[in-house]
């Protein structure tokens, strides 16, 4: 796809956009010159016990260290809750849940969204959880999951989300890792038609979870679960005598909101820390401008809570901005393909946000799953999660939006807390495939290799020169591993792990993860952390995962497997393997490929060179580049013939 394709932006949607392209430059302006000033009137955004008056401290030398606001103090919930009621919109909806069952769904006004908060809120202090503890929450895609959420911020308790999908052996780890002392879950989960054994799971992993205390159960399917005594408690029976009202924690806008832990190019998952008040201005700011939200509407993100796409925009953002948000526990496939379609004319969804590999998926299906559905309510289409090519970019904006709504490719990372660089959608022409700029407040930077700025049109490492106030803090108990990761390749620079072309007109195009992380159907996982579930099992002696191109998936997991001597590679043992690793980390983690290598391409030092292994993966065994420093070139010979081909 050629640069030059763009979509401008239409008249009818930039007169009426909150922010059109003449305010959109005012207030980048505003921000880079008088960041002070800037921040000091968007802060207002949320609701404040008490006004900041020191607004930015932030310096990403030496230590690091990372202060928006300091001095304010405030409760996330009370500006995702109580303050809507206040000013008499208790009776709007807030949340509106879709089932993964065609025929279910309810709805929450901000009222009742509110008594539930305030229940579970004083039925966790009543079990002695106090500000500043961790609070694991492993749920399904159901209210309770933002109650959850929500009742941990009023008590000042900071939440730790493990997504659904993941394995008892991954949930434990998460747990160990933040030392929570409370588990939420709920007896099980569905998905498509099918029963996520939530409950069974967390017993498997709280067997090696010495600090929880207590588990708080939802009834959602209503099948019977194992309760231990004296840990295991009912939520219903727990609230039910709780009252509606709870006074909430007074929090310093730098005391935690939340731990997410996501996967690095080595080791284990880290615990990426948010704070209160930066973070909360960032999701209501991100959340109102990219989407042009307007009061009344219905706004949809597709994502789960479990990864920091459902905190910061089904929760965090729209929740700040009184929306409605919609909350959706099924897939894009089930009952049939037309499901996103006849969700969004059920209940006249005005914004809708989901991943490039749903609409990949979707797209494959055909046109006539969504022709079926009027969906004449879609005003603005979003995407993230993984680079969007430009030809689902084009159906999604065609078939999907009928060429009437703007598309929001928006690029931000569970490290940035909120979106940085997406068009905003009445003030920014689109090019297929492009995240086009940074948002006001955003400074993004290419660099060479060697941390040299890249001027113009240019291609690099994608860095962000300054804070902005969604950033993380810290990595939770490892603040030493924060600078590491971030800070240290390029010298007083957030490095995002990402490359990224900038055109002539300053677009940037995100090329994916330059480190060894991989973008598996938009999660995200490193290639370490398989690797070391492979040789976790008995038959295995080395192995090495890569990335390889993925139709659908954008990528797949390609795993090099050297077994142990004596072992035979037969299909049962691949099978057994794949298995295996889905069981160590979770069906996220499936590997698409698994192919017998007697060898891997080592340096003479002993380090397996990756960027051989990735063109045998994808195919481009032609370019294989400089083989010359291997200890045994013979392996790469024999890697390439025996290649799995897809
Ligand atoms: O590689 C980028 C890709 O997803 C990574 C961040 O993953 P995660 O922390 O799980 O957050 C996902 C949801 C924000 C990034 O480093 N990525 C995310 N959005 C885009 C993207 N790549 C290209 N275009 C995007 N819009």
């Amino acid at each position: 796809m050629a640069d030059d394709t763009l979509i401008a932006v239409k008249e009818a949607i930039a007169s009426t956009a909150k922010v059109d392209e003449a305010k959109r430059r005012a207030m980048a302006e505003r921000a880079t010159s008088d960041p002070e000033g800037f921040w000091r009137e968007e802060m207002r955004r949320v609701a404040w016990m008490r006004e900041p008056t020191k607004i930015k401290n932030t310096s990403f030398e030496g230590d690091v260290s990372i202060k928006w606001f300091e001095d304010g103090e405030l409760n996330a919930s009370v500006s995702c809750l109580d303050r809507h009621i206040e000013a008499g919109r208790g009776d709007q909806v807030s949340i509106l849940w879709e089932g993964d069952d065609p025929n279910s769904d309810s709805r929450t006004t901000y009222r009742e969204l509110h008594a539930r908060v305030c229940r579970l809120a004083n039925a966790m202090r009543r079990l002695g959880v106090r500000k500043g503890d961790r609070v694991c929450i492993y749920l399904p895609m159901i209210v309770e999951a933002a109650v959850a959420m929500l009742a941990c911020a009023r008590i000042g308790a900071v939440h730790s989300i493990v997504f659904g999908g993941f394995s008892p052996d991954s949930l434990a780890s998460r747990i160990q890792d933040s030392e929570c002392t409370l588990l939420i879950t709920a007896d099980e989960g569905r998905r498509g038609g099918r029963k996520v054994p939530l409950k069974t799971n967390a017993d498997e992993a709280l067997k090696t979870c010495p600090s929880i205390r207590h588990v708080i159960v939802a009834k959602n399917t209503g099948t019977a679960v194992a309760m231990q005594e004296g840990r295991d408690l009912d939520w219903a029976a727990l609230c039910d005598r709780e009252a509606e009202i709870c006074e909430p924690e007074r929090m310093n806008a730098e005391d935690p909101l939340f731990i997410l832990y996501t996967s690095g190019s080595t080791g284990k998952p880290k615990g990426v820390l948010h704070t209160t008040g930066g973070y909360m201005v960032w999701a209501s700011f991100t959340h109102d401008l990219v989407f042009d939200y307007r009061p009344g509407e219905i706004y949809w993100c597709t994502a789960d809570v479990g990864w920091v796409t459902g905190h910061t925009y089904i929760v965090y953002g729209p929740l700040a901005n009184g929306a409605t948000t919609l909350m959706f526990e099924g897939v894009p496939s089930w009952p049939d393909s037309g499901r996103f379609w006849q969700v969004v004319d059920k209940h006249g969804v005005n914004i809708f946000y989901t991943a490039p590999t749903a609409i990949r998926a979707l797209m494959r299906d055909g046109e006539e799953p969504v022709k079926k559905h009027k969906r004449s309510s879609l005003r603005v289409l979003g995407s993230v999660g993984e680079p969007i090519n430009p030809e689902a970019w084009l159906w999604y904006y065609r078939v999907v939006g009928d060429e009437r709504c703007p598309v929001v490719d928006t690029w931000w990372q569970t490290e940035t807390g909120g979106i940085l660089i997406s068009p905003l959608p009445g003030a920014v022409a689109q090019k297929p495939g492009s995240a086009t700029l940074p948002l006001p407040g955003v400074q993004p930077a290419l660099v060479d290799g060697d941390g040299k700025l890249l001027e113009g049109a240019a291609e690099g490492n994608l860095v962000i020169t300054d804070s902005w106030p969604g950033q993380m803090r810290t990595v939770y108990g490892d603040h030493a591993r924060f600078v590491q990761t971030y800070f240290s390749t390029f010298k007083g620079m957030y490095f995002t792990g990402d490359g990224a072309r900038r055109d002539a007109d300053g677009y940037y195009w995100i090329t994916g993860r330059v480190d060894d992380v991989i973008n598996v159907a938009g999660h995200r996982m490193g290639t370490a952390e398989v690797e070391s579930a492979l040789v976790a099992h008995p038959k295995v002696a080395e192995a090495a995962v890569v990335g390889m191109p993925h139709d659908l998936k954008g990528q797949g997991i390609y795993c090099y497997v050297t077994l142990v001597a004596g072992e035979e590679p037969t299909e049962a043992l691949r099978k057994e393997l794949v298995a295996w690793v889905r069981k160590e980390i979770g069906p996220i983690a499936t590997p698409d490929a698994i192919q017998w290598a007697p060898g891997l391409p080592k340096t003479r030092s002993g380090k397996i060179m990756r960027r051989i292994l990735r063109k045998i993966a994808a195919n481009e065994t032609d370019s294989l580049g400089d083989t010359s420093t291997l200890a045994d070139p013979a392996v790469v010979e024999e890697l390439v013939e025996n290649r799995v081909g897809r």
